[in-house]
């Protein structure tokens, strides 16, 4: 899955305006994801965190949660993710991130582009080589 230069800037720019949502008084660390789907549509998420610190809420899980609450059950095309304070490394979904997309890619069997953004950088993978071997609806039958 590729997606043309301009696909790919918007869904950039739209995780960073999350970005600039993000709840993270604890980390300093504002991240913002952008879910692109097959019709076009773009659902944004920011990260949430909590005085409880482990109950703090990541960027494309909040993405995902509204993605699903507007009806979404696949069609995922292409995530990106951003950190504000990632300068040079680009920021990559954490586990927990990675399993919570894949639901909503597994159920519409697409392998989505997810693309990694520092200041300086893009790198693209796909969810399942950042996820191999995932564990998802089908198995359960
Ligand atoms: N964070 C995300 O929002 N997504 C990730 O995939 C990695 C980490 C957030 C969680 C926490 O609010 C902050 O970044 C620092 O870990």
């Amino acid at each position: 899955m590729s997606l043309s230069q301009s696909e790919e800037q918007a869904l950039i720019d739209a995780a960073f305006a999350a970005a600039r949502g993000a709840y993270a008084p604890y980390s300093d660390y504002p991240v913002g994801a952008a879910l692109l789907f097959d019709d076009g549509a773009v659902i944004t998420g920011c990260n949430v965190e909590n005085a409880s610190y482990g109950l703090s809420l990541c960027a494309e899980t909040v993405a995902v949660a509204k993605a699903f609450e507007a009806g979404r059950r696949g069609g995922l095309k292409a995530v990106a993710v951003v950190g504000l304070k990632a300068d040079r490394d680009p920021i990559t979904p954490c586990g927990r991130c990675r399993q919570v997309l894949n639901e909503v890619a597994a159920l519409g069997g697409t392998d989505p582009l997810v693309l990694c953004v520092s200041a300086e950088d893009v790198r693209r993978v796909s969810l399942s080589a950042l996820l191999p071997h995932a564990f998802g609806p089908g198995h359960l039958g």
